[in-house]
């Protein structure tokens, strides 16, 4: 019987990881959890409940009580939080730029790495964002970090966002993917980095279709 995976695919925003993800997913069969979809959930229900960024302890007191879920509809991978389908709202500019703040709180993380785990735990999963590799499942047994240079990864999020007709600067992407970056990068706990253990796939020559051949084909020998 072939075994069943756990892929971990970390890496900064912009670099494809979801696209990627979705793709190897697809193609083995697997569960596709995007956990950038959990704290931004978490996010939004802060916001919508008036929370205060500020207090860490009411942060993780949000993160207990609120019930996540995942639906996937046609092809797209659906949040709800407390039963509200929150896919649409958790994209906002507002949520993007408070996100961090969030993740960057312990008792928060440790709420969602559990619930990580306990989604990943009998395998046939592909998870991305930020420590799944290092922190969530430090076993994984495939670990990818995907890369690319500032401006390709502004350039793709821009294609992305005029592609819904949004009005947006290349410059103004730029500095908020540099922002981000630096505050994913230098938090406290769980910040980004490569996993000792991770194959690093820079993409910034590659398609993102080419990059998830990469992957199916270690997962393909791995199995
Ligand atoms: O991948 P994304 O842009 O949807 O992630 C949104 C934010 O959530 C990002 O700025 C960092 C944070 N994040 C995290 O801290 N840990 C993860 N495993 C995933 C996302």
């Amino acid at each position: 019987m072939k075994k069943k995976l756990v892929i971990a695919i970390d890496g900064p925003a912009g670099a494809g990881k979801s696209t990627i993800a979705k793709i190897v997913a697809t193609e083995l069969k697997y569960i596709y959890i995007d956990t950038g979809a959990m704290y931004r959930a978490l996010t939004w229900k802060a916001l919508e409940t008036g929370t205060s960024f500020q207090k860490p302890d009411d942060l993780t007191r949000l993160a207990r009580k609120t019930r996540l879920t995942f639906r996937p509809k046609n092809g797209v991978f659906h949040v709800l939080a407390d039963g509200k389908d929150v896919t649409a709202m958790i994209r906002s500019q507002q949520v993007t730029s408070m996100t961090n703040t969030l993740a960057a709180v312990q008792g928060v993380r440790r709420v969602l790495r559990d619930l990580q785990r306990q989604m990943g735990r009998r395998g046939g999963v592909v998870m991305e964002g930020r420590d799944i590799g290092t922190a969530v499942f430090p076993n994984a047994d495939l670990k990818f970090y995907l890369d690319a240079s500032p401006m390709e990864r502004a350039r793709r999020r821009y294609r992305e966002l005029r592609a819904k007709n949004e009005r947006v600067s290349l410059r103004a992407i730029a500095e908020a993917i540099r922002k981000r970056d630096f505050k994913d990068r230098t938090r406290g706990i769980s910040p980004l980095r490569v996993a000792d253990d991770a194959i690093v796939v820079d993409s910034t020559r590659l398609t993102l279709d080419q990059v998830a051949r990469v992957i199916l084909e270690k997962a393909l020998q791995s199995e």
